[in-house]
Order: C-alpha cells, then structure tokens, then sequence
C-alpha cells in the first residue's frame, strides 16, 4: 500500500513539476496542519516570482481529489489536512495488515553485516556493546524489509598476541586456564599474558617463536589456540544471549578464516601493478590518502617479517563478501577511529576491481560510550567495563525497582521481565543517541519509566494491552468508523499513519535513531490521547473507533521496538 506521506508527495511533486521540473515540494508533517509543504519558498527564487503567486501556481495544479484540503498560508506554506475518507482507508488497511503498512522490499538484496566482532581473550568492552546493539537492529530491519542478511562476526583471533597468550596457557596449565577462560575472566588473563611479556625477556622470546610456530600450522600450537578461541566464543555466546541478539556461532567467521586467502590478495594486487614495496613491507598507496605531513598513506599488505595484518585480512574478506557471498551492500558496524582504515579498505578494493561501484560498502561508525564523568567509560581500577556486569546489574535494579512497585510477579517471572526490561534500557539509550555522538552509561537514567527511555516504550504499550485485558467481548477493529472529532485522537492517528516513513527513513540512512525518535513521539501521543480521551468508559461508536486507535498503537509500538531487538512485554 501507499503511504499517506507518499500519496501527498506524488500529487505536490506534480503540482510542483507544472512550475519547475523537479523541484521538491518540502513535505512535513506539522503542527499547524497534518503536513505542511515548504517548497515554495524555494521554488519561487528559482523562477523568480513572488511566493505568493507561486503557491497560487502551485495550487491551481494541485490534483488532491478527496485525500486532503490545502491552504496557502504565510508567505507560501501549503497547509494540508487530510479527508476523513483517507484516514478510514489508511487505518483500516493498517489494522488488517501485519506489517502496519510497511512494504517488503521487490528487489531484495544480500546485505553482509560485520558486526560485534570482539576479540579473543580479551572482555568485551562497551564500543563491543554499541555494534553488537546498532548491528543487530540493522540486521532486523534488513530481515523484516525482505533483505537477506549475512551477518559476520570478524573476531580478532589471529595475529601477534596470540603468541604470549598461548605460553601463557602452558605457564598456567591447561586446566587452570580454561577455569579462567570459562568464567569469562578474561581480562585477568589476558593482563597476566601482558605482564609477563614486557617483565621478562625470556617469555617474550617464547612469545615470538610461538607465533612463528602458529604461523607455520604447527600441529600443537594450533591445538592451543583452539582453546582460546573456543573459550572465548563460547563467552561471546554467553553475551550475546544474555542482550538477545540474533548472533549465532554460524556468523562467526573470525580473521583466522582469511588466512588461506592472503597470499592470493598480494598476488592479485602485485599483477595489477598496486603493490609498492617500501622499506621491505608490501604497500598500497591509494591516491587522495595523507598523513598530518602530507606524505602518502599506506595500506600495508604485508609487513617485513611477510606477516600479514588487519588490513590484509580485511581486503581477503571484502573481496570474499563480493564475490564468494555475493553481497549487494557491505555494512560495517565499528567504531568512528577506524573510519580511515575503511576509506582506505573501499579504495584499495576498488582499485583491485574487486569491490564493483554498485555494491555499497558503508562504514556504519558510531561514538564513545562515556562514564559519568564524562570521560571513556573505564572500571574504578582503571580497565575494561566488563559488559555482563553492567547487564547483571541493571538486571537487578530493574527487578529492584519492580519489587518497590509492588509487582505481584513470581519471582521467576518477574526476573524475566527484570531481564527484558534491562535489556530495552541499555539497548534504546544506545540506539536512540544519534550514532556519531557519544553518550554517557548512566543506567539510573536509562531504566526510568519516564522521558525518552525503553522502559518507557514498554510500559506505554503494556498500558495499552492491559487496556484489552479489561474487555469484557471480544474486540475487532474492523467495526471501527475513524471520525477523529478530538484533536488528540487526530494526533494520534497522524503518528499512526507515519510509520512507514519513519521507517524508510531510519533503514535507508542506518540511523536507528530516526525510529526512536518516531516511537517516542506515538508514545507521547498516546500519552495525551488517553489523558483526554476516556476509552473503556466511552460508548458505542466512539469506544470502538478509540479502541482501534489504542490497538493499533499497541501493535506499532510492539512492531517497531523489534525492529530494534527490543521486547514489548504484555504486563509491566
Ligand atoms: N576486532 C576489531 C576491534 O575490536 C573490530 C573488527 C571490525 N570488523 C572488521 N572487518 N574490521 O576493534
């Protein structure tokens, strides 16, 4: 179905194109009105007349039949308010339909997401949380507009650490180690590791040979490695359930699966003539890329000891993702700093000819998670925030603060809602920043059942449910007649009719955020319909009409927190 924004835009853009091909009509929603068309203004510069004789042009194109009536207002806004007999058949056709009017896709994509991507034997720190959350929403809203997702998961489980790592598994003991490993204390082992390396010549020593060794295939080292690693992931798997990702062990493909591909990346790139050799290491130097002097920046291929590094493993997987996954678009949820390092991965990739110009490759970067001071978020002794700590404990405030409400829950239950409820806060406060920035993790801000939380959301649409708890027939939304006589219920409605822009929005510029913003505007609206409306005590029509609205935002509510891998429980 056609969205009602669409359905305005396509008959302004005519209007529009009668006066100047192509000029955008600017359409808003507004206060003023239901949308508002700002484009005259613009238009009227263009063609050098006055604005007010522009939007009579305008008008006097304007084919609305019976979706809305407009009015010039101001200088040259075109004030639009929507028919009645739109509202019905928007509604209805929402009420009728499970995806709320949100179409799937006809051309549907291969969308790899690399994403989460921690790093064997070491804690998953909180920029770990912020692609884990943000990678996972973008992989549901892929899912649901019809895409197929090819989530990757580039775990750090190769290169020259792993050398300490593994002598310092012989050091303490297999089974010592793993008792470490497996309570996912992870930072207490791989500190031990890092101690000893800079303390004491001879580990260090060991440490080289051991990479030299792993590098090499030797049978046992790898045996060793495995541990870690298996160790590790099985922790990650931990984590990962424990926030409720879509991430399995199946999207695990950690840099260690490149390895075979590497030296194919240098033949290919040394037949075409890329490949520069500076000082011994094998570089490319992609044009346009600079450092602070000015000088030409590198993408080393292979360094000088014929290791090979991120970048190498990175140009092995893009190259693997286009042509052995066959990936219209490549999304790669990590960290602002690394946004040269990407710039530099698409250039060089382009360069080979192995990354064609219709694959989009995009570097979905995002900023810092901050303590309360404002500062990197770091533990009291100056390490890593472990992330299951953080989840453990707004568990337990949550529950804390369920118990002072007087939930009548069994204790079970009420640690699974506790546990959904968590999870909403740390996730919405992530999505709901506008990715770049950074935020600061106060998590007595983010379980607050008021303001712009995901508490917040829940409880507005457990509300809601609990509204048709106390029903005493079946209720069916088809009987409803939309007369939307009170401003609040237009309001409301008008927030309803908005999803799939909303939606669009937020999916096509990766910005989760968008779709934040859009619920926690519904949920305000209801907030103020049902402050003004009564619902269960009004009568006939009215209740019916009301109750639809209520149902449908219910449903919009629980659709679109999905959407962003949060839970809408049906009692809070
Ligand atoms: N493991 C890396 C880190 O912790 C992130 C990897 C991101 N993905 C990639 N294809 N480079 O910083």
């Amino acid at each position: 179905m056609t969205s009602t924004y669409d359905l305005l835009a396509s008959r302004l853009q005519k209007a529009f194109d009668s006066v100047a091909p192509g000029a955008d009509p600017v359409l808003r929603p507004s206060d003023r009105s239901d949308y508002q068309a700002n484009g005259v203004m613009a238009l009227a510069k263009q063609v050098g007349k006055p604005p007010r004789e522009v939007a009579e042009l305008v008008v006097g194109a304007l084919d609305l039949s019976d979706i809305a009536t407009v009015e010039i207002a101001g200088p040259g806004f075109l004030n639009l308010n929507l028919s009645t007999k739109v509202f019905n058949s928007q509604l209805r056709e929402f009420s009728s339909d499970a995806r709320l009017g949100l179409e799937k896709t006809n051309s549907p994509k291969t969308v790899v997401i690399d994403y989460s991507a921690p790093n064997v034997a070491k804690e998953m720190h909180v920029g770990h949380l912020r692609s884990t959350v943000i990678g996972d929403a973008l992989a549901r809203m892929n899912r649901f507009a019809g895409n197929t997702v090819i989530a990757r998961n580039h775990i750090g489980d190769w290169g020259t650490p792993f050398g300490m790592l593994i002598e310092h598994l012989l050091d303490l003991g297999e089974d010592k180690a793993v008792a470490e490993l497996s309570i996912g204390d992870l930072d207490t082992f791989y500190k031990g590791a890092r101690e000893k390396f800079e303390a004491n010549d001879d580990f260090k020593q060991r440490s080289r040979l051991r990479v030299v060794a792993l590098q090499g295939g030797d049978k046992e080292t790898l045996r060793l490695w495995k541990i870690l690693v298996d160790q590790s992931v099985a922790y990650f798997a931990e984590v990962y359930k424990k926030l409720d990702v879509t991430l399995t062990p199946d999207d695990n493909v950690g840099e260690s699966f490149y390895n075979d591909m590497l030296d194919d990346v240098v033949k290919d790139l040394t037949a075409k003539g890329l490949i520069t050799d500076s000082d011994g290491a094998l570089c490319v130097f992609p044009p346009g890329f600079v450092n602070r002097d000015d000088e030409p920046l590198p993408m080393i291929v292979q360094k000088r000891d014929e290791g090979f590094g991120y970048a190498a493993t990175d140009l092995a997987a893009i190259r693997n993702r286009v042509s052995g996954l066959k990936a219209d678009e490549i999304l790669y949820v990590v960290g602002t700093p690394q946004a040269q390092h990407f710039d530099m991965l698409y250039a060089v990739a382009r360069m080979a000819g192995w990354l064609p110009q219709d694959v989009r490759c995009e570097h979905v970067s995002f900023g810092h998670v901050l303590g309360p001071d404002r500062k990197m978020f770091k533990s009291r002794s100056g390490g890593t925030v472990k992330l299951v700590g953080l989840l453990d404990e707004a568990i337990e405030r949550a529950d804390a603060a369920l118990v002072a409400r007087g939930s009548e829950l069994s204790e079970p239950d009420r640690i699974l809602l506790a546990t959904d409820i968590a999870r909403a806060a740390i996730k919405y406060t992530d999505l709901s920043t506008e990715r770049q920035r950074d935020y600061i993790f106060d998590l007595d801000r983010m379980l607050a059942f008021e303001g712009d939380t995901g508490p917040y959301l829940q409880y507005a649409h457990a509300r809601l449910r609990s509204i048709f708890r106390r029903l005493d027939a079946p209720f069916s939304a088809a009987d409803a007649t939309f007369a939307l006589e009170s401003p609040q219920e237009r309001q409301l409605a008008l927030g309803l009719l908005a999803l799939p822009e909303a939606f669009d929005v937020a999916f096509s510029t990766l910005q989760p955020h968008k779709l934040c913003t859009y619920l926690f505007d519904l949920a305000q609206r209801f907030t103020t319909f049902y402050e003004a409306c009564p619902v269960l005590s009004s009568e006939g029509a009215l209740r019916a009409e009301r109750l639809a609205l209520c149902e449908l935002t219910a449903r919009t509510l629980e659709l679109g927190l999905s959407l962003l891998g949060i839970a809408a429980p049906q009692q809070m």
